[in-house]
């Protein structure tokens, strides 16, 4: 038994649908939530800038004695480098890849994520690492985040955005689309109905908190006891408590602000 928490974090509210895939299976250990409110989209920010943030957000997360981190946020999955920690980090793009590869029929799987995840290439080297016969077709949406962040994603304006982003993969013929961007799931209504029946769509956070959970299981980690949540973000807090509270269905009493700049 460990009763540490879990620290988990993503540029912004993205990262809660993995918290909520990991309350479902590991609904007694106690987590530390932070969105980098301040600093979202990562998407368009540079390697040297991710690498930084992340830096200073696994420092928080490390002085809030957590046993280990999950990093929500594929862009930060796609550029950083993981080996300079010593804490265990949990990625959610190799998850997302391993998930990837188990859901297609006809080998033709498809990305959506944000242009640096895209223009890393790393689901494309993560996928073929495992099985190099798979097509990968991948295509950046950079309207997405913005709109998931205003809690825009059920609107007209994230129909049109998907209508404009998923158009191409019409021509691929993929049988499989791996929402690889974090905030993506929040979008699953409308790129559903845009996308249309046949495609699977892969959420990464599925395969991940399975993985995690035998991760604790095995080394006797879980916490039997818990159950706590405690929020923190950089910046905007108003609509991440909305956004949060609608997608965990649970009341939220208060969301920390960090200055994370100084970790
Ligand atoms: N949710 C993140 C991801 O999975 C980052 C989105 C962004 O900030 O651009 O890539």
């Amino acid at each position: 038994m460990d009763s540490r928490p879990i620290g988990i974090f993503d540029s912004g509210v993205g990262g809660l649908t993995v918290l909520k895939r990991l309350i479902e299976v590991l609904p007694k250990e106690n987590y530390i939530y932070f969105g980098d409110t301040k600093r979202v989209p990562y998407g368009d920010k540079s390697r040297e800038e991710i690498e930084l943030f992340a830096g200073q957000i696994i420092n928080f997360m490390i002085e809030k004695n957590v046993k280990a981190i999950v990093i929500a946020c594929n862009t930060t999955c796609a550029v950083i480098n993981k080996e300079k920690y010593k804490i265990k980090l949990f990625d959610v793009l190799k998850a997302g890849a391993r998930s990837g590869i188990l859901a297609t029929r006809n080998k033709k799987v498809g990305v959506i994520a944000t242009a640096r995840t895209v223009e890393s290439k790393s689901y494309e080297y993560a996928i073929k690492a495992l099985d190099p016969v798979i097509e990968v077709y991948q295509k950046a949406c950079p309207q997405f985040v913005p709109l998931i962040e205003e809690g825009l994603y059920n609107s007209i304006l994230a129909y049109e955005a998907a209508k404009e982003c998923l158009r191409d993969f019409n021509e691929y013929g993929i049988d499989t689309l791996i929402l690889g961007c974090t905030h993506y799931p929040l979008m699953i209504e409308v790129i559903n109905r845009v996308i249309g029946v046949g495609i699977k769509l892969v959420d990464p956070a599925i395969g991940l908190s399975q993985e995690i959970l035998e991760y604790v299981k095995e080394r006797g980690m879980e916490n039997p006891t818990g159950g706590k949540i405690e929020f923190f973000v950089s910046g905007d807090e108003k609509n991440f408590k909305t956004i949060a509270k609608r997608l965990l269905g649970r009341e939220i009493d208060e969301v920390f602000t960090v200055d994370i700049e100084k970790y």
